[in-house]
């Protein structure tokens, strides 16, 4: 392939604040736009972003080097960004700037080749299994229903309290339900930064027993976000309490991204009985890293991986992280940020990967909804 033209431009994300856009144009004029989201509790190992305005300068510095020489392939291209940028962390070129390239790129030269992205995916990560023979599946969703921590203006501390569901329409309904007995409780049914309500004055128990009784038989999925708990000076939730009493399938980040020894004695306790199905979800702990997910298998601290595709900063590394975990049997959950845009490629890295998961938030807030939409586009 190659590129006629790169341009980067600063837009604002689903806070308000500025992300950056990048629309890649290949010479037989096919193109791919792409868009970055940022975090709100950010692990410490992700990549460094820089300044919108800066991506958009780099990109201009480096342009005529993308632009006057052939890239064969998705590999090519990023380890030729990787080169350019020269850095462990991406500071140079900025993880934001290489991410908007990257997927900009992918879904040009998807559309060069006549297939839709996910299927474009599928040929890159599968390339043993020919796209004919391929069965996409829809993810199961782990659907925002209420938000706490940072992400939230109540008074719980665990960041997301998320049912995981099989259909769209079952997550909307769930998330009614808890909107209407809000209301009459005569509580605030406003949103917080992923779409989900945040109750005054709940903690975190009193969340959970609302959202239980409007189940009928999904499981909860929790993420606690545990890195962002000692700065805020709050106390980790007794696991075993919550574990007890409500049907939770799920956890992520229950410890703090430096505290190994914790993950490893919880993994120890809570997987060593095989009728335990509870799934330990790294992200902040991994942040979408190949070496430390690699470390994070061997010490057997979890069962499965959120997948962030900017946490990393290429769609390369990111199809890597996600084989890894697939060759280890870790489940994969490709994840949303904190701030978003509407750029939907995540519903088809999830589809075209076969990520058993997606957390796209709450069925509400047009940068959450625009994934989920894109899930049916795809699967009907
Ligand atoms: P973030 O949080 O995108 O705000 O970092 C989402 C998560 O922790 O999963
Ligand atoms: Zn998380």
């Amino acid at each position: 392939m190659k590129i006629n033209s790169i341009k980067t431009r600063v837009i604002l994300n689903s806070a308000g604040a500025k992300t950056i856009e990048t629309k890649v144009t290949l010479s037989d004029g096919s193109f791919g736009v792409a868009s970055v989201p940022g975090g709100i509790s950010k692990g410490k190992s992700e990549v460094t972003s820089i300044e919108p305005i800066e991506s958009a300068k780099r990109v201009g510095e480096i342009s005529e080097k993308l632009t006057s020489r052939e890239f064969d392939s998705q590999k090519e291209f990023d380890s030729f960004l990787i080169e350019l940028d020269g850095t462990s962390d991406k500071s140079n070129l900025g993880g934001n700037t290489m991410l908007s390239l990257s997927v900009a790129f992918c879904k040009a030269c998807a559309k060069a080749e006549g297939l839709e992205t996910y299927q474009y995916i599928h040929n890159i990560h599968n390339p043993e299994k020919l796209l004919s023979e391929a069965k996409f599946f829809m993810p199961r969703m782990m659907m925002l229903i209420l938000e706490g921590g940072l992400h939230g203006s109540g008074g719980a501390t665990i960041q997301e309290f998320m049912a995981i569901v099989e259909t769209i329409d079952r997550g909307v309904e769930i998330y009614k339900s808890v909107k209407n007995e809000l209301h009459k409780l005569g509580q605030s049914t406003n949103v917080g930064a992923e779409g989900a309500f945040s109750p005054d004055g709940y903690d975190n128990e009193q969340i959970l027993s609302l959202l239980n009784g409007y189940l009928h038989g999904e499981k909860i999925a929790l993420d606690i976000a545990a890195s962002s708990f000692s700065e805020a000076g709050w106390e980790l939730p007794d696991y075993d309490v919550i574990l007890g009493n409500y049907p939770v399938e799920s956890i992520e980040d229950q410890y703090g991204e430096d505290d190994w020894a914790n993950w490893e004695l919880f993994a120890r306790e809570k997987l060593s009985n095989m009728k335990n199905k509870l799934m330990i979800v790294t992200d902040d702990l991994t942040t979408t890293n190949p070496a430390i997910l690699e470390k994070a298998i061997a010490r057997e601290v979890g069962n499965a991986i959120v997948v962030k595709p900017n946490q990393i900063g290429t769609v390369s590394e990111t199809l890597q992280v996600i084989k890894m975990a697939q060759n280890s049997t870790w489940k994969v959950v490709i994840s949303h940020r904190g701030t978003d845009t509407n750029d939907d490629f995540i519903a088809d890295l999830a589809i075209g990967s076969g990520a058993e998961f997606v957390k796209f938030g709450a069925p509400a807030r047009g940068e959450r909804v625009a994934k989920y939409n894109r899930l049916t586009e795809i699967i009907g």
